[in-house]
């Protein structure tokens, strides 16, 4: 069987069930160009050893480069008789430079440390990848939120009226956990740097190569210090499958909102047309499919993380087949990342909010209670009290079917005689949201700030 690597001690090759359920081409075909670099660097190191002559490693480097063009021109792909991309592209370069040679390059190296570093170099360019994506939604949050600096919202928690904030800090607080999300997916590639190659299939190689040059050469930090961990830990994909994971939830989250201010009870926003979808049948209909389609992911990424850890749990080291099952989950959410993260920088830039609505929302259910009760502790009032008759000034409100500042001068004082008229310049939404103006808070001074730092961290990155 040509595209075997291995079958030595078997009389008969496998059965075509047991071939099936083996079979992984289908999915690692990927890592074909990283198996590739890969082999290149390691045959320069079987070179060294003095277990390459010149003229082979020639000949193999040139066979490995031609082999990297037939892959990406489509030219070369994985047979039925592969099993998966490593044999696949041993077949392949024996192929081009005959099996004298190309059957030297499997020295010293094993699948098991093959694929444990291939998946690390496709991670790592995966979630810088995911990174620039999740960058961009940030760039489209910060230049709504800069679009508009005084624009107010009803702040909700709950999801009842609680207190009104800038429109533009509500839609930071999205972006904040997107900068930590990016800042994880660095903080993973510290961790990922650390090269398997050279471990073999699970105790190292007694060959005298070198797996510091060749972690080198792929760009990796390091190499592995211990070769059992090396090819049987996946706590790396484990890593950037939670990351990606969160991503998905703190965008469902973000969607969410998205989904509902777009409705006629909320009426907060338009959807642009080129971000938002028709019926077939209800022709008034104008969807929020990228939202729902990102609230929908965000189910898929956090099963790939669990279907992830569910596969690595019980493993005894070191490899073990089973672990072969740890890519597709990755890949996938990778996939899915990849085609949500611009729909959603597109859907959240192009949307239109409608300020006077928002406005008028703003004061609606008594949000301006807490300020009729922190102006009351200003002026020396006990909280406790000062809570009291706040909400007496709700419940007298409420009873006249008015808002707080439309409360007279007369019914303030029998409330309470602290309750002088001076109360009222606490009572518009402008004076509430200006006076949260400790760090952290919406008053538009720190929002300003907010904005700015948020901003120069972005570019950071
Ligand atoms: N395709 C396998 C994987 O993805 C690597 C091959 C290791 N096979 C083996 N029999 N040791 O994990």
């Amino acid at each position: 069987n040509e595209g075997s690597l291995w079958g030595g001690r078997f009389a008969s090759g496998p059965a075509d069930a047991m071939a099936a359920l083996s079979k992984s081409t289908h999915f690692d075909w990927v890592l074909a160009p990283y198996d590739i670099r890969a082999s290149q660097a390691h045959a320069k190191i079987l070179h060294r050893a003095g277990l390459l002559s010149d003229d082979d490693l020639a000949t193999m480097q040139d066979g490995l480069s031609r082999l990297a063009d037939d892959v990406r021109s489509g030219a070369f792909g994985p047979a039925e008789s592969d099993e998966d991309v490593h044999g696949a592209l041993e077949r392949g370069l024996i192929e081009r430079v005959g099996a004298e040679v190309g059957g030297r390059l499997r020295a010293g190296r094993s699948r098991n440390d093959q694929v444990a570093t291939l998946f690390r170099m496709w991670l790592r360019d995966a979630v810088r990848a995911v990174a620039t994506g999740v960058l961009d939604v940030v760039d489209a949050l910060i230049a709504q939120a800069s679009a508009h600096p005084d624009a107010v919202m009803p702040g909700k928690t709950h999801l009842q009226a609680a207190q009104p904030v800038l429109l533009a800090h509500h839609l930071l607080a999205h972006a904040h956990p997107l900068i930590r999300d990016v800042q994880r997916l660095k903080d993973f590639d510290k961790r990922a740097a650390v090269s398997p190659y050279g471990s073999g299939a699970l105790a190292g190689s007694s060959l005298g190569l070198d797996p510091e040059a060749i972690a080198a050469d792929l760009g990796f930090d390091s190499a592995a210090d211990n070769s059992i961990d090396a090819t049987s830990s996946r706590d790396f994909a484990a890593e950037a499958a939670f990351v990606f994971a969160l991503i998905g939830v703190d965008l469902s989250r973000m969607a969410e909102e998205v989904i509902l201010w777009s409705t006629p009870e909320f009426g907060y926003i338009t959807l642009a047309d080129a971000w938002s979808t028709g019926s077939s049948i209800m022709p008034q209909k104008k969807n929020p499919d990228v939202s729902e389609l990102t609230r929908g992911k965000s189910g898929r990424l956090i099963g790939n993380l669990t279907g992830l850890l569910a596969t690595l749990k019980a493993q005894p080291l070191a490899y073990n087949r089973d672990l072969q099952e740890d890519k597709e989950p990755v890949f996938d959410s990778v996939t899915q990342l990849l085609l949500l993260l611009p729909a959603i920088a597109g859907l959240i830039r192009t949307l239109t909010f409608h300020e006077q609505r928002m406005a008028e929302l703003a004061p609606a259910g008594f949000t301006l209670a807490t300020d009729i009760a922190e102006w009351l502790v200003r002026a020396g009032v006990p909280f406790r009290v000062a809570h009291e008759v706040a909400g007496a000034c709700v419940r007298v409100a409420e009873e006249h079917g008015v808002g707080l500042p439309d409360l007279t001068d007369e019914q303030f004082a029998q409330i309470h005689p602290a309750l002088t008229p001076a109360v009222r310049e606490v009572l518009t939404v402008e004076g509430s949201i200006a006076s949260r103006d400790a760090r952290g808070g919406t008053a538009g001074t720190r929002v300003a700030e907010q904005l700015h730092r948020l901003a120069e961290s972005a570019a950071g990155h």
